[in-house]
């Protein structure tokens, strides 16, 4: 992602999560479940639940702040907000953030891609900085499923978890790490029955489990083959693949399409559940924090969701520090 000199480069990372953790037995009360399916099935032995006094724009605010903490900012040029259940339909969440975080009256605004949409929010603002309408931009995932599923629907109930996750982006040079070497993003709107929400959150998440686990797998692969291309890698050189953390069996199966090792793709969704846009930062504090990532790896993430949407980036992992929370 560069015209000219000026590249985006990952500066700083920051998370928060929801205090209260709801794990597979205290589902069993409501769902005919069981722990082992929801494991086998799935990978995913608990998730992060928001009670009602933890917001989108809260787990929002202290991401954000954990990640200008990290990057040692304490202003940026915009703020990229990317949610696919924001609080309120009108306004964004983008500029509650930057109010909240005092970031002054920077420019502010969402990006909806759902699981896609961490890395299409990195997509928008590393454009934002090689045009050099920006420097330093934050960029946050937000989400709070537990808003928009159906708490008796054993389909989807089990899946998804609450969270945030955020990224300072600066402006650098193309061989520094942690620059964004590439993007590769797309959508299929004929798609958009697989995943969604009835008119305007009125209803819960529908999602055709198997089409979606189908076409993930799909996209995953070939969105990742696009970008080691337009790295210039081959797949034996990626030292940490970072998919969307959906499903233990997806990030497998990808890897295994893509003749990984399955040691070196993060899975991180044991005790997070599905997080929608929010898994990729999460997975990636995740993975620097038990020491899957570490500086200089060649990284390339990778993400698929409702729309659809895919989007996948690739980067050299760079020094940096990530400042986590809870709430
Ligand atoms: N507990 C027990 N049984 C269950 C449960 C549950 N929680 N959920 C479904 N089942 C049953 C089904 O009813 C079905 O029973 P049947 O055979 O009697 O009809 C059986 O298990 C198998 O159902 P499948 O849907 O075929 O199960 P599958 O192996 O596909 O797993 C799952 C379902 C986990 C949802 C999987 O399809 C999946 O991960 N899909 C992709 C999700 C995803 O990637 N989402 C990403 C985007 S999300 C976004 O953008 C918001």
């Amino acid at each position: 992602m560069t015209t000219g000199d000026q590249t985006a480069v990952l500066a700083g990372l920051g998370t928060c999560l929801p205090m209260e953790e709801v794990d597979n037995a205290a589902l069993l009360a409501r769902l005919d479940t069981s722990d082992s399916w929801i494991r086998e099935r799935t990978g995913i032995a608990a998730r992060r639940i928001a009670g009602a006094n933890v917001s989108v724009c809260d787990m929002a605010h202290a991401a954000g702040e954990n990640a200008l903490k990290a990057a040692g900012l304490a202003e940026v040029d915009a703020v990229v907000v990317a949610t696919s259940t924001p609080d309120r339909p009108l306004p964004a969440v983008g500029p509650q953030v930057a109010s909240t975080l005092g970031l002054g009256s920077v420019p502010a605004f969402d990006v909806s891609a759902a699981c896609s949409g961490f890395i299409y929010a990195l997509a928008v603002s590393a454009g934002l900085i090689a045009t050099g309408m920006a420097g330093d931009v934050l960029v946050v995932a937000t989400e709070k499923y537990s808003d928009i599923v159906d708490p008796t629907d054993r389909a989807t109930a089990v899946l998804f978890g609450d969270g945030a996750g955020a990224a300072v982006l600066r402006s650098g040079r193309r061989d520094e790490p942690g620059a964004l070497l590439a993007v590769d993003w797309g959508s299929d709107g004929a798609g958009r029955d697989l995943i969604y929400v009835p008119e305007r959150h009125d209803g819960y998440l529908s999602m055709t489990g198997k089409r979606v686990y189908l076409k993930a797998i799909e996209h995953m692969t070939s969105s990742t083959l696009r970008v080691l291309d337009r790295c210039g890698w081959a797949t034996s050189e990626v030292d940490t693949f970072v998919p969307h953390q959906a499903n233990k069996r997806i990030i497998q199966a990808v890897a295994q399409q893509l003749s990984l090792p399955e040691d070196k793709a993060v899975c991180a969704l044991e005790r997070t559940g599905n997080t929608a846009a929010a898994s990729i930062p999460l997975a990636l504090a995740q993975g620097q924090a038990n020491g899957t990532i570490g500086a200089g790896d060649r990284v390339v993430l990778t993400a698929f969701g409702a729309g659809m949407t895919w989007a996948s980036a690739g980067l050299v992992w760079p020094e940096i520090t990530t400042v986590e929370s809870e709430l």
